[in-house]
């Protein structure tokens, strides 16, 4: 009997690619969602998970369920018999955070504290957090590793991460019988190989590569380049990038690791490796076969010089490295890009 996974925000860029992976691996997802980030497909699925059902030929589970109402999380864990839960539902959007910060706490914190208790309430002991290099602030030194400090955040978002792993990490010392990893994700990019799912961000992309595809997909005119006068070898920012499948199947490697620990431990999801975001232009530009044109504009709030990973942990401990090197994570984008120029609402 397959293993029953409960995968929160499942219908977004991250969870969906861990959906895929999850059903590759043997498990049974059972996603919910509600909606805040995601198109509406057919028959009451997400589009992303109608797309992921065409891949490979399964049917998923899915509830349209918000982590605020608690009742209605209550209700789906006394149908379902979870092994473990993965984590992604949340509002991750940094520059929305500063100007609202009360609905950012409100929906990563208090729909994480009813996630935690019906958890409890129903003897489902394993997690899995979705979080953010983010909880690291402007870097110490470089590489990261776990280790170096936390808390640092500058945002109302990196906080919801912050105190989420907190608030984790107290749950596990309450109930010894916790399990749970925190991942620390540095920058996913990329799609699946298929190019049928991918990052769809609504609005204007706040994220680098979201937005340097759809220049070069036609959809945008310019990249603003946020300042090249920082201390980096071209004046870039420079970031860790990690393929999105790289990273889902750091997920996979966690969730067998619960299996065999307890507590609560973060692991880094990186590749250890920087890039600049001209070098990311060039990257891109190479995989499309398109210009990407640019204009330098002034630094962008609360950004930092240089951010990179030191992955030797979750090499050491989930026996997991990201595999796919630059030129895979910008192929795989541009042609979930070129195939679907406005994202999830149209196919071609
Ligand atoms: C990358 C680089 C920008 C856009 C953020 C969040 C983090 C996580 C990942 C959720 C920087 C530059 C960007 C643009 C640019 N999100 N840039 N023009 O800031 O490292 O991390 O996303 O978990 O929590 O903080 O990623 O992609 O926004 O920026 O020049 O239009 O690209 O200055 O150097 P970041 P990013």
């Amino acid at each position: 009997m397959a293993e029953k996974v409960l995968v929160t925000g499942g219908a977004g860029y991250i969870g969906s690619h861990c959906v895929v992976e999850l059903l590759e691996a043997g498990y049974h997802p059972v996603v919910i969602d509600n909606f805040h980030n995601a198109i509406r497909g057919t028959h009451g699925l997400p589009e992303s998970l109608q797309r992921v059902q065409k891949i490979l030929g399964k049917e998923i589970e899915f509830e349209e369920v918000d982590l605020l109402n608690k009742d209605a999380l209550s209700s789906l864990f006394d149908k379902h018999k979870f092994s473990a839960v993965l984590h992604f539902a949340g509002l991750k959007a940094v520059g929305e955070s500063v100007e609202k910060p009360l609905l950012y706490y409100k929906v990563n914190l208090t729909g994480t504290i009813h996630l935690l208790e019906v958890m409890s309430s129903h003897g489902v002991k394993k997690l899995v957090f979705s979080s953010s290099a983010t909880v690291y602030g402007d870097p110490k030194y470089l590489p990261i590793d776990e280790s170096h400090p936390v808390g640092g955040c500058t945002n109302p978002y990196g906080k919801t991460k912050y105190f989420i792993e907190e608030m984790i990490k107290d749950q596990c010392k309450a109930e010894g019988d916790w399990c749970a990893i925190l991942l620390r994700y540095f920058n996913p990019i990329g799609a699946h190989v298929s190019g049928r799912i991918g990052e769809d961000p609504q609005g204007i992309p706040n994220n680098l590569m979201p937005y340097v595809s759809q220049v070069a997909v036609g959809r945008r005119e310019y990249l603003n380049v946020f300042g090249n006068d920082y201390n980096t070898p071209d004046g870039t920012g420079v970031r860790d990038y990690i393929h999105i499948v790289d990273l889902a199947k750091g997920h996979i490697a966690a969730l067998k690791r619960l299996e065999t620990s307890s507590g609560c431990k973060a692991y880094n999801l990186g590749t250890g490796v920087g890039y600049s975001v001209l070098q990311m232009v060039k990257a891109m530009e190479k995989a499309s076969g398109k210009e990407v044109p640019y204009k330098i504009v002034a630094r962008r709030e609360g950004d930092i010089a240089t951010c990179y990973a030191d992955p030797a942990l979750a090499a050491a401990e989930l026996g997991w490295k990201a595999e796919y090197d630059l030129d895979r994570m910008c192929e795989d984008l541009w042609r979930w890009q070129s195939h679907n120029p406005t994202g999830f609402s149209t196919e071609h």
